[in-house]
């Protein structure tokens, strides 16, 4: 989902962020892509990659890297609702206010804890979470292609997977080499011509001793 969050002197209190929010998400420069089959099918495709393989247990924790529009945290929250947690990790501190503003207005059952952090240089405990995601362009954006994986990577508790989602633009290869160097565990990947890109479902096993 694309948008331009507005900002400016009009666009003063939370709800009048949050209205531009939602008016950005349908005005006529991101609407039409974001209401088009293809753009709808990238979120079906991507949602129902990791819907057949998440196992969610009592108590499970989840990490999202790259909030963006917010789409995919709010549908890893339901995901989890009754049964775990979700953290939501962004650089920018305009996109963490609204989207855990968002979740509270909208009333999310099941909220993310939301944490404005560089995924490059954050402190967040490792080996934390027993799924990290990272989708789009996120890794791309975070100008450090190896590193954000590693730092994402690094958050993964061992037994856990991290589910990595990314366009043709950047090749898989570049993944599988990541991958191969830190003994990363594809255990799965998948990739579709409609979406023009592929997904990876990852398992951390460290070896012992
Ligand atoms: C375009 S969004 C895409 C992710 C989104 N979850 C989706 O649905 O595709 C990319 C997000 O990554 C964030 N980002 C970029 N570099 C980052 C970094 N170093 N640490 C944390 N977040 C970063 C950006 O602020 C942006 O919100």
């Amino acid at each position: 989902m694309r948008l331009t969050i507005l900002t400016g002197k009009f666009m003063t209190t939370m709800d009048e962020r949050l209205l531009g929010y939602y008016l950005a998400c349908e005005d006529s420069e991101a609407g039409p892509w974001n209401r088009s089959p293809r753009s709808l099918y990238i979120e079906y495709w991507t949602r129902a990659f990791i819907a057949g393989r998440i196992r969610p247990f009592s108590g499970m924790q989840v990490c999202n890297v790259g909030i963006g529009a917010g789409g995919w945290d709010n549908f890893l929250c339901d995901l989890l609702d009754g049964i775990g947690r979700v953290t939501s990790v962004d650089i920018d501190r305009g996109i963490c206010e609204l989207f855990r503003y968002r979740q509270e207005r909208e009333g999310h059952r099941n909220p993310s804890t939301v944490v404005c952090a560089d995924i490059l240089t954050d402190s967040l405990t490792a080996s934390s979470f027993d799924v990290v995601t990272v989708i789009g362009s996120t890794v791309r954006e975070s100008g450090n292609y190896s590193g954000c994986l590693s730092s994402c990577w690094r958050l993964v508790r061992n037994g856990g997977f991290m589910m990595y989602m990314d366009f043709f633009r950047t090749p898989s290869e570049q993944f599988e080499a990541w991958a191969a160097s830190g003994g990363a565990v594809i255990e799965e990947y998948a990739q579709d011509n409609t979406v023009s890109g592929y997904a990876s479902w990852v398992r951390r096993e460290d070896s012992v001793g």
